[in-house]
Protein backbone atom coordinates (compact mmCIF):
# COMPACT_ATOMS: atom_id res chain seq x y z
CA UNK A 1 0.00 0.00 0.00
CA UNK A 2 0.73 3.65 -0.68
CA UNK A 3 2.47 5.69 2.43
CA UNK A 4 0.09 8.79 3.17
CA UNK A 5 1.83 11.88 2.61
CA UNK A 6 3.10 14.37 5.27
CA UNK A 7 4.11 18.05 4.41
CA UNK A 8 5.34 20.54 7.46
CA UNK A 9 7.17 23.64 7.55
CA UNK A 10 9.40 26.15 9.35
CA UNK A 11 9.83 29.52 9.42
CA UNK A 12 13.74 30.27 10.06
CA UNK A 13 13.36 32.95 12.68
CA UNK A 14 15.44 32.74 15.95
CA UNK A 15 16.86 29.77 17.73
CA UNK A 16 14.91 27.00 18.23
CA UNK A 17 13.39 25.86 21.64
CA UNK A 18 11.84 23.12 22.95
CA UNK A 19 8.26 24.14 22.64
CA UNK A 20 9.37 24.07 18.56
CA UNK A 21 10.75 20.53 19.22
CA UNK A 22 7.82 19.03 20.92
CA UNK A 23 5.07 20.83 19.34
CA UNK A 24 6.57 20.10 15.76
CA UNK A 25 9.97 18.98 14.99
CA UNK A 26 9.41 15.75 17.28
CA UNK A 27 6.28 14.83 15.48
CA UNK A 28 7.93 14.91 12.26
CA UNK A 29 10.54 12.71 13.78
CA UNK A 30 8.07 10.13 14.76
CA UNK A 31 5.98 10.27 11.95
CA UNK A 32 8.42 9.89 9.29
CA UNK A 33 8.20 6.18 8.97
CA UNK A 34 4.40 5.89 8.97
CA UNK A 35 4.31 8.75 6.17
CA UNK A 36 5.91 9.71 2.71
CA UNK A 37 7.43 13.14 4.40
CA UNK A 38 8.23 16.28 3.18
CA UNK A 39 9.63 19.38 5.51
CA UNK A 40 10.62 23.30 4.43
CA UNK A 41 12.24 25.50 5.83
CA UNK A 42 10.29 28.78 5.04
CA UNK A 43 12.94 30.72 4.32
CA UNK A 44 9.99 32.97 2.08
CA UNK A 45 8.04 33.23 4.77
CA UNK A 46 10.77 34.35 7.13
CA UNK A 47 11.50 37.26 4.97
CA UNK A 48 7.80 39.03 5.91
CA UNK A 49 9.02 40.03 9.61
CA UNK A 50 10.89 43.31 8.51
CA UNK A 51 13.87 42.42 10.92
CA UNK A 52 14.92 39.64 9.01
CA UNK A 53 14.66 41.66 5.69
CA UNK A 54 17.42 43.75 6.76
CA UNK A 55 19.76 41.17 7.81
CA UNK A 56 20.67 38.95 5.15
CA UNK A 57 23.55 37.52 7.50
CA UNK A 58 20.51 36.35 10.01
CA UNK A 59 18.37 35.00 7.94
CA UNK A 60 21.22 32.78 6.37
CA UNK A 61 21.87 31.79 9.62
CA UNK A 62 18.85 30.69 10.27
CA UNK A 63 18.27 28.69 7.82
CA UNK A 64 21.11 26.74 8.57
CA UNK A 65 20.36 26.54 12.05
CA UNK A 66 16.88 25.11 11.57
CA UNK A 67 17.62 22.42 9.06
CA UNK A 68 20.54 21.54 11.29
CA UNK A 69 18.25 21.46 14.02
CA UNK A 70 16.00 19.09 12.35
CA UNK A 71 18.72 17.01 11.35
CA UNK A 72 20.21 17.12 14.91
CA UNK A 73 16.82 16.04 16.00
CA UNK A 74 16.86 13.17 13.99
CA UNK A 75 14.85 13.73 10.57
CA UNK A 76 16.43 11.26 8.26
CA UNK A 77 16.98 11.99 4.83
CA UNK A 78 16.28 9.36 3.53
CA UNK A 79 12.98 9.06 4.32
CA UNK A 80 12.13 12.95 4.77
CA UNK A 81 12.49 15.45 1.94
CA UNK A 82 13.98 18.14 3.70
CA UNK A 83 14.27 21.07 1.29
CA UNK A 84 14.35 24.80 1.21
CA UNK A 85 11.42 26.55 -0.13
CA UNK A 86 13.21 29.34 -1.93
CA UNK A 87 14.96 26.83 -3.96
CA UNK A 88 11.82 25.59 -5.61
CA UNK A 89 9.74 28.73 -7.67
CA UNK A 90 6.72 27.20 -7.77
CA UNK A 91 6.28 27.70 -5.03
CA UNK A 92 5.77 31.51 -5.17
CA UNK A 93 4.37 31.14 -9.01
CA UNK A 94 1.52 29.11 -7.15
CA UNK A 95 0.73 31.42 -4.21
CA UNK A 96 0.44 34.22 -7.46
CA UNK A 97 -2.05 32.02 -8.83
CA UNK A 98 -4.13 31.50 -5.57
CA UNK A 99 -3.66 35.17 -4.72
CA UNK A 100 -5.74 35.73 -7.98
CA UNK A 101 -8.57 33.55 -6.68
CA UNK A 102 -8.90 34.97 -2.91
CA UNK A 103 -10.16 38.33 -2.22
CA UNK A 104 -8.95 40.80 0.30
CA UNK A 105 -11.52 40.73 2.67
CA UNK A 106 -10.99 36.72 2.89
CA UNK A 107 -7.59 37.40 3.82
CA UNK A 108 -8.28 40.27 6.06
CA UNK A 109 -9.63 37.43 8.57
CA UNK A 110 -6.14 35.96 8.91
CA UNK A 111 -5.88 36.61 13.05
CA UNK A 112 -1.90 37.12 12.20
CA UNK A 113 -3.29 40.05 9.83
CA UNK A 114 -5.60 41.31 12.65
CA UNK A 115 -3.13 40.96 15.24
CA UNK A 116 -0.72 43.38 13.69
CA UNK A 117 -3.77 45.52 12.61
CA UNK A 118 -4.85 45.96 15.98
CA UNK A 119 -1.09 46.75 16.92
CA UNK A 120 -1.14 49.43 14.71
CA UNK A 121 2.01 47.98 12.56
CA UNK A 122 2.80 48.54 9.14
CA UNK A 123 1.87 45.50 7.23
CA UNK A 124 4.01 44.45 3.98
CA UNK A 125 1.67 43.00 1.38
CA UNK A 126 3.92 39.85 1.86
CA UNK A 127 2.77 39.59 5.31
CA UNK A 128 -0.92 39.65 4.18
CA UNK A 129 -0.29 37.13 1.20
CA UNK A 130 1.08 34.99 3.90
CA UNK A 131 -1.49 32.45 3.87
CA UNK A 132 -1.65 32.35 0.35
CA UNK A 133 2.35 31.49 0.06
CA UNK A 134 1.82 28.52 2.80
CA UNK A 135 -0.91 27.52 0.88
CA UNK A 136 1.52 27.12 -2.37
CA UNK A 137 3.70 25.34 0.03
CA UNK A 138 0.74 22.96 1.20
CA UNK A 139 -0.82 22.19 -1.77
CA UNK A 140 1.90 21.47 -4.39
CA UNK A 141 2.72 18.35 -2.92
CA UNK A 142 -0.81 16.53 -2.49
CA UNK A 143 -0.27 15.82 1.33
CA UNK A 144 -3.07 13.99 3.56
CA UNK A 145 -1.74 15.40 6.95
CA UNK A 146 -0.24 18.70 7.89
CA UNK A 147 1.31 18.40 11.19
CA UNK A 148 1.33 22.03 12.66
CA UNK A 149 1.20 23.60 15.95
CA UNK A 150 -2.03 25.61 17.28
CA UNK A 151 -1.25 28.81 16.22
CA UNK A 152 -1.30 27.47 12.24
CA UNK A 153 -4.30 25.91 12.20
CA UNK A 154 -6.23 28.92 10.33
CA UNK A 155 -3.47 28.69 7.81
CA UNK A 156 -4.19 25.31 7.39
CA UNK A 157 -7.69 26.45 6.75
CA UNK A 158 -7.03 28.69 4.03
CA UNK A 159 -5.02 26.10 2.10
CA UNK A 160 -7.96 24.00 2.38
CA UNK A 161 -10.41 26.63 1.31
CA UNK A 162 -8.13 27.72 -1.31
CA UNK A 163 -7.82 23.08 -2.66
CA UNK A 164 -11.44 23.99 -2.97
CA UNK A 165 -12.07 27.05 -4.55
CA UNK A 166 -9.31 26.22 -7.10
CA UNK A 167 -11.18 22.50 -7.66
CA UNK A 168 -14.44 23.87 -7.89
CA UNK A 169 -13.54 26.59 -10.95
CA UNK A 170 -10.73 24.03 -12.46
CA UNK A 171 -10.94 20.66 -11.50
CA UNK A 172 -10.50 18.12 -9.37
CA UNK A 173 -6.62 19.11 -8.96
CA UNK A 174 -5.74 19.74 -5.22
CA UNK A 175 -5.93 17.41 -2.34
CA UNK A 176 -7.61 19.10 0.62
CA UNK A 177 -5.50 17.89 3.55
CA UNK A 178 -5.67 17.34 6.82
CA UNK A 179 -4.19 19.20 10.02
CA UNK A 180 -3.00 17.97 13.09
CA UNK A 181 -2.37 18.89 16.55
CA UNK A 182 -1.04 16.24 18.52
CA UNK A 183 -3.33 16.51 21.74
CA UNK A 184 -0.88 17.28 25.15
CA UNK A 185 2.14 18.52 23.11
CA UNK A 186 -0.13 21.54 21.84
CA UNK A 187 1.12 24.05 24.02
CA UNK A 188 4.42 23.80 25.85
CA UNK A 189 4.70 26.28 28.48
CA UNK A 190 7.80 28.86 29.04
CA UNK A 191 9.50 29.68 32.04
CA UNK A 192 6.68 32.38 33.00
CA UNK A 193 4.15 29.73 32.48
CA UNK A 194 2.53 31.36 29.35
CA UNK A 195 3.09 30.13 25.82
CA UNK A 196 6.86 29.42 25.21
CA UNK A 197 8.24 32.23 22.66
CA UNK A 198 10.48 33.40 21.34
CA UNK A 199 9.00 37.00 21.56
CA UNK A 200 8.24 36.20 25.04
CA UNK A 201 11.82 35.88 25.91
CA UNK A 202 10.79 33.01 28.17
CA UNK A 203 12.03 30.44 26.05
CA UNK A 204 15.07 27.40 26.91
CA UNK A 205 17.34 26.79 24.05
CA UNK A 206 16.97 23.44 22.70
CA UNK A 207 20.62 23.64 21.50
CA UNK A 208 22.13 25.73 24.55
CA UNK A 209 24.68 25.03 26.19
CA UNK A 210 24.19 22.55 29.58
CA UNK A 211 24.73 25.75 31.65
CA UNK A 212 22.08 27.84 29.19
CA UNK A 213 19.47 25.21 29.74
CA UNK A 214 20.32 24.96 33.26
CA UNK A 215 20.09 28.94 33.95
CA UNK A 216 16.93 29.01 32.08
CA UNK A 217 14.99 26.07 34.09
CA UNK A 218 16.71 27.66 37.35
CA UNK A 219 14.40 30.79 36.07
CA UNK A 220 11.57 28.73 36.10
CA UNK A 221 8.59 31.30 37.83
CA UNK A 222 7.28 29.55 41.05
CA UNK A 223 5.24 30.77 43.81
CA UNK A 224 5.80 30.57 47.12
CA UNK A 225 3.16 27.88 48.37
CA UNK A 226 5.51 25.04 48.95
CA UNK A 227 3.45 22.58 46.82
CA UNK A 228 3.99 21.45 43.54
CA UNK A 229 6.00 23.59 41.17
CA UNK A 230 3.41 23.74 38.30
CA UNK A 231 5.39 25.69 36.12
CA UNK A 232 8.69 23.07 36.74
CA UNK A 233 6.30 20.39 36.01
CA UNK A 234 4.24 20.80 33.04
CA UNK A 235 7.62 21.20 31.19
CA UNK A 236 9.09 18.44 33.46
CA UNK A 237 6.34 16.28 32.14
CA UNK A 238 7.81 16.03 28.78
CA UNK A 239 11.00 14.76 29.49
CA UNK A 240 9.56 11.96 31.80
CA UNK A 241 6.50 9.96 32.47
CA UNK A 242 3.95 10.99 34.86
CA UNK A 243 3.80 8.34 37.33
CA UNK A 244 7.82 8.64 37.94
CA UNK A 245 7.34 12.16 38.46
CA UNK A 246 4.39 12.17 40.63
CA UNK A 247 6.97 9.75 42.78
CA UNK A 248 9.77 12.16 42.88
CA UNK A 249 7.34 15.17 43.15
CA UNK A 250 5.89 13.94 46.10
CA UNK A 251 8.88 12.97 47.99
CA UNK A 252 10.67 16.38 46.96
CA UNK A 253 7.38 18.33 47.68
CA UNK A 254 8.41 22.44 48.16
CA UNK A 255 12.18 21.34 47.62
CA UNK A 256 11.84 23.32 44.02
CA UNK A 257 15.89 24.20 44.04
CA UNK A 258 15.96 20.33 43.59
CA UNK A 259 13.55 19.84 41.53
CA UNK A 260 14.40 22.37 38.78
CA UNK A 261 17.62 20.24 39.22
CA UNK A 262 15.90 17.07 38.03
CA UNK A 263 14.57 18.46 35.47
CA UNK A 264 17.89 20.35 34.08
CA UNK A 265 19.21 16.98 34.33
CA UNK A 266 16.29 15.16 32.41
CA UNK A 267 16.22 17.95 29.62
CA UNK A 268 20.45 17.21 29.16
CA UNK A 269 19.85 13.37 29.09
CA UNK A 270 17.77 14.39 26.21
CA UNK A 271 19.49 17.13 24.61
CA UNK A 272 23.17 16.16 24.78
CA UNK A 273 23.10 13.83 22.23
CA UNK A 274 21.23 15.82 19.72
CA UNK A 275 23.67 19.03 20.84
CA UNK A 276 26.74 16.69 19.77
CA UNK A 277 25.04 15.53 16.55
CA UNK A 278 23.72 19.16 15.76
CA UNK A 279 28.00 19.97 16.10
CA UNK A 280 28.64 17.28 13.64
CA UNK A 281 26.69 18.52 11.22
CA UNK A 282 29.44 20.20 8.81
CA UNK A 283 28.12 22.94 5.96
CA UNK A 284 28.87 20.37 3.16
CA UNK A 285 26.71 18.14 4.63
CA UNK A 286 24.41 20.53 4.96
CA UNK A 287 23.93 21.72 1.65
CA UNK A 288 23.91 18.42 0.30
CA UNK A 289 21.03 17.28 2.04
CA UNK A 290 19.13 20.64 1.00
CA UNK A 291 20.19 20.22 -2.42
CA UNK A 292 19.13 16.45 -2.98
CA UNK A 293 15.65 17.68 -1.15
CA UNK A 294 15.25 20.32 -3.53
CA UNK A 295 15.60 18.48 -6.23
CA UNK A 296 13.09 15.50 -5.27
CA UNK A 297 10.61 18.06 -4.26
CA UNK A 298 11.57 20.15 -7.52
CA UNK A 299 10.53 17.16 -9.62
CA UNK A 300 6.95 17.27 -7.41
CA UNK A 301 6.52 20.77 -8.31
CA UNK A 302 7.39 20.83 -11.91
CA UNK A 303 5.07 18.21 -12.64
CA UNK A 304 1.79 19.96 -10.66
CA UNK A 305 2.73 23.39 -12.50
CA UNK A 306 2.39 21.87 -15.82
CA UNK A 307 -0.88 20.54 -14.85
CA UNK A 308 -2.29 23.75 -12.77
CA UNK A 309 -0.65 26.22 -15.64
CA UNK A 310 -2.50 23.91 -18.17
CA UNK A 311 -5.90 24.63 -16.52
CA UNK A 312 -5.61 27.91 -15.73
CA UNK A 313 -5.17 28.51 -19.40
CA UNK A 314 -1.69 30.37 -19.97
CA UNK A 315 -0.12 27.28 -21.64
CA UNK A 316 -0.80 28.23 -25.22
P1 LIG B 1 7.79 31.11 18.38
O1 LIG B 1 6.44 31.29 19.03
O2 LIG B 1 8.84 30.85 19.38
O3 LIG B 1 8.13 32.26 17.45
P2 LIG B 1 7.30 29.67 15.95
O4 LIG B 1 6.09 30.49 15.70
O5 LIG B 1 8.51 29.90 15.10
O6 LIG B 1 7.70 29.80 17.49
O7 LIG B 1 6.88 28.14 15.87
C1 LIG B 1 7.52 27.12 15.12
C2 LIG B 1 6.75 25.84 15.34
O8 LIG B 1 6.80 25.42 16.71
C3 LIG B 1 5.25 25.94 15.01
O9 LIG B 1 4.78 24.73 14.47
C4 LIG B 1 4.63 26.21 16.36
O10 LIG B 1 3.29 25.85 16.41
C5 LIG B 1 5.50 25.36 17.27
N1 LIG B 1 5.55 25.96 18.60
C6 LIG B 1 6.07 27.15 18.95
N2 LIG B 1 5.96 27.40 20.26
C7 LIG B 1 5.33 26.33 20.78
C8 LIG B 1 4.91 25.97 22.11
N3 LIG B 1 5.14 26.77 23.15
N4 LIG B 1 4.29 24.81 22.28
C9 LIG B 1 4.06 23.99 21.23
N5 LIG B 1 4.43 24.25 19.96
C10 LIG B 1 5.05 25.40 19.73
N1 LIG C 1 3.80 29.38 8.78
C1 LIG C 1 4.45 28.29 9.44
C2 LIG C 1 4.98 28.77 10.82
O1 LIG C 1 5.16 29.95 11.03
C3 LIG C 1 5.59 27.74 8.63
C4 LIG C 1 5.15 27.16 7.32
C5 LIG C 1 5.40 27.67 6.08
C6 LIG C 1 4.42 25.96 7.14
N2 LIG C 1 4.89 26.84 5.13
C7 LIG C 1 4.27 25.80 5.73
C8 LIG C 1 3.86 25.02 8.01
C9 LIG C 1 3.57 24.71 5.20
C10 LIG C 1 3.17 23.95 7.47
C11 LIG C 1 3.02 23.79 6.08
O2 LIG C 1 5.25 27.96 11.68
Amino acid sequence: MQKKRLLSGVKPTGRPHIGNYFGAIKQFVDLQDEYESFVLVADYHALTTLHSQKNPAEVRESIKDVARTYLAAGIDPNKTTLFQQSMIHEHTELAWIFECLTTMPYLMRAHAFKDAEAKNKEITVGTFNYPMLMAADILMYNPDIVPVGKDQQQHVEYARDTAEKFNNLYGETFKVPEHIILEGVATVPGIDGQKMSKSYNNTIPLFGTKDEISKAVMGIVTDSGGGRPENVYQIHKLFRAEDELDALYTEKEGNYKELKEALAEDIEVIVAPMREKYQSITYEELTMVLKQGAEKAREHAATKMVDVRQRVGVTI
